[in-house]
């Protein structure tokens, strides 16, 4: 039996934020989400969170997760302490207990895997991760002897200038004999710098301590201050762009872009420098993106260019063409082969195929047919200043420059629209629409003579 208990009461005074520390986002995602995932696979028979500092917000963010036990730590007096507060809802479980701190969230699947094929086939009490660090300050001191076995871990703070020099360190990341801890927990005392309960010091209480050291430090990078935030994003970031450089996706300036967990790419696409996405972005095979965009939960088609643009929240069907400078808002979708030029913002419209809007315009609350070619500067009027109203426009429809389509308002199939036209009524297809003053010539004027 495995039950995995990860440590989240705590506040994160060093973050220096409003934000529990265990909800700060890391590529989109929170990093207790992020340490919850990295265990996931190992589908443990229970999983328990303690929550404490603001632990409703906590709880809400996790909300939607299936089979998670939140126990609450109140005050927090320690990571020890935290664990304590398994002894309850862990009554009579038996089996191996993996302690996963809140803020250790780059941990890869295969390292927990082997730490616990390591703690039990040696039937150990305990099993840590460690890493030897260049700079190991602030970490926990593990004091091993040449054959893995564990004696002891000081924390930094509570360390002798010698012991400081010691390179190896706690990762946070334990596995348990859970009964064997359960034993020993209530003898925790809080004689220390910070005078806390530390969990660390039931390593040397218990029988047999080992550790597994980890070839690759950066994996148990844990984050206390902004930091060590923006070092361990740094990380994350150049994982998923080596993840999709090998994928088949260019980078011309790799370290430039920002990719999230949930965005997927197909082969072939090329990302030039400035580029970021966000949420769950899709971009098709031969996409050119960039310089200078930011696609959020953007699904692209393949073929699609984007340049000095922003789309969130809508679907781009392949071979468009948008930008540079176009914003892209929610609700949209585009067909294929649509083009979007300089200073174009779309929201919550429909375009089918082959739609072209290629400078100036506000196309919003619309649907366009296909083919429908869009002047330079026309604008949808959605807004009544209550409410949003619709704008249709029948397939091979253009409309002039400067045209202003005051909604709700449907115009045919073919229909033109006369330049500088405001239209307030609807046009029948096949029909050319002007809506403006007629032009006055004077001739022979010679204007006020003073
Ligand atoms: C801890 C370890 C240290 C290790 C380091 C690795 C202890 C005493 N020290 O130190 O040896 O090198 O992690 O990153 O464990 N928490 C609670 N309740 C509390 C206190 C903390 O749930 O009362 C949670 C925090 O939310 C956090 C985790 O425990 O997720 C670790 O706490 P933190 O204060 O960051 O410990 P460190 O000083 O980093
Ligand atoms: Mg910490």
């Amino acid at each position: 039996m495995l039950a995995v208990a990860v440590l989240a009461a705590g506040k994160g005074t060093r973050m220096k934020s409003e934000l529990p520390k265990v909800l700060q986002p890391l590529a989109g995602a929170t990093l207790v989400e992020r340490v919850l995932g990295s265990c996931r696979h190992l589908a443990p028979d229970r999983q328990l969170l303690i929550v404490g500092h603001q632990a409703e917000r906590v709880e809400a963010s996790l909300a939607a997760l299936e089979g998670l036990e939140f126990v609450l730590q109140q005050p927090q007096n320690g990571t020890g302490h935290a664990v304590q507060q398994l002894l309850e809802p862990l009554q009579g479980f038996s089996g191996d207990l993996l302690v996963l701190n809140g803020d250790v969230p780059l941990l890869r699947p295969e390292t927990l895997e082997a730490l616990l094929e390591q703690h039990r086939s040696r039937g150990a009490g305990v099993t840590l991760l460690t890493a030897r660090l260049d700079d190991p300050s602030g970490y926990g001191r593990v004091m091993a002897d040449a054959s893995g076995r564990v004696s002891a871990i000081v924390e930094h703070r509570d360390c002798s200038p010698e012991q400081r020099l010691n390179p190896l360190i706690n990762a946070g990341i334990y596995c348990f004999n859970w009964a064997q801890l359960a034993a020993v927990l209530p003898r925790l005392s809080s004689d220390n710098d910070q005078g806390e309960l530390y969990l660390t010091d039931t390593v040397a209480m218990l029988e047999s301590a080992t550790h597994l050291e980890v070839a690759d430090a950066a994996e148990i990078n844990g984050i206390n201050d902004r930091i060590q935030l923006a070092q361990c994003e740094a990380v994350l970031q150049e994982r998923l762009r080596r993840h999709w450089m090998a994928e088949g996706v260019s980078f011309v300036d790799p370290s430039s872009c920002t990719l999230s967990e949930g965005s997927r790419f197909g082969r072939d696409v090329v990302v030039e420098p400035q580029c970021h996405f966000r949420g769950h972005t899709e971009v098709g095979s031969g996409c050119r993106i960039g310089p200078g965009c930011l696609l959020e939960n953007a699904r692209l088609g393949a073929g699609v260019e984007v340049l000095y643009s922003v789309v969130r929240d809508a679907v781009v069907g392949a071979g468009c063409s948008i930008g540079p400078y176009a914003q892209v808002r929610p609700g949209s979708n585009l067909g294929e082969r649509c083009h979007l030029g300089n200073f174009v913002e779309v929201k919550s419209s429909s375009l089918a195929s082959h739609v072209k809007v290629n400078h100036l315009s506000y196309i919003g609350d619309a649907d366009l047919g296909a083919g429908v070619n869009v002047g330079a500067g026309t604008i949808t009027a959605n807004y009544d200043g209550v409410r949003k109203h619709r704008t249709v426009i029948g397939a091979g429809s253009k409309t002039g420059a400067n045209s202003v389509l005051v909604a709700p308002i449907q115009l045919g199939e073919n229909v033109t629209v006369g330049a500088g036209s405001t239209l307030t009524r609807n046009v029948p297809s096949g029909a050319l629409a002007l809506g403006r003053a007629r032009q006055l010539v004077k001739e022979n004027w010679a204007g006020p003579q003073g």
